[in-house]
């Protein structure tokens, strides 16, 4: 099922059960299932993800395949930053804080199956989209395009960071929440213009 937020340029995919599908061309598979996702040889841990290419997934349980014909390899390629800005909603929209006006983040519709909501963001390069800590739900993020970093802090200030993810096209960070999802002070920072795909699943 194509999800409504796709673009021409990056589709979404969402498999109810991924067992049979082919990936041809390279996509991005995320393994939304509980257990592990087989793809071709190699095995997708829970909420893990990767960049394939000419594999067929023979497991079964839901999934997210990514797919644009402009690759994930370079930045360059990406053409849509200014359309995207434009129809996509300024984080400050969805979130009416004073700290989040002059950021440079935007976000797509979003859509939820069952107990998992998706929505893509772009965030123009050097962007902190802000630190904070919580959610009522449990959230990853996919990388799409572009060089980021999810990071974890002491307190909500980033001269206490503790821990630093990068986030390069293909991956997902694991989630940073307990069960009871609690999480640490967190954010999102952006090398580079960015793309990614998040995920909150309702536990
Ligand atoms: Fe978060």
């Amino acid at each position: 099922m194509l999800l409504s937020f796709s673009e021409t340029f990056l589709e979404a995919d969402f498999l109810e059960n991924a067992a049979g599908s082919s990936i041809q061309q390279s996509g991005i598979i995320l393994n939304l299932g509980t257990g592990s996702l087989n793809a071709g040889q190699e095995e997708l841990a829970s909420r893990e993800s990767s960049l394939f290419r000419d594999i067929t997934l023979t497991a079964n349980g839901p999934a997210i395949v990514l797919r644009s014909a402009l690759g994930f390899s370079a930045l360059d390629s990406y053409r849509e930053r200014d359309a995207l800005m434009k129809k996509w909603k300024h984080v400050h929209e969805i979130f009416p804080l004073p700290h989040l006006k002059n950021t440079g983040l935007w976000r797509s519709e979003k859509q939820t199956v069952g107990k998992i909501s998706m929505n893509f963001w772009f965030a123009a390069a050097g962007t902190d989209c802000g630190i904070h800590n919580e959610h009522d739900f449990l959230e990853i993020h996919t990388q799409i395009w572009g060089t980021g970093h999810m990071q974890k802090f002491h307190q909500r200030s980033a001269d206490t960071l503790y821990q630093d993810i990068l986030m390069t096209p293909g991956f997902t960070h694991k989630p940073f929440c307990s069960d009871d999802l609690r999480y640490p002070w967190h954010r999102y920072y952006s090398d580079t213009d960015c793309i990614w795909l998040a995920v909150e699943f309702t536990v």
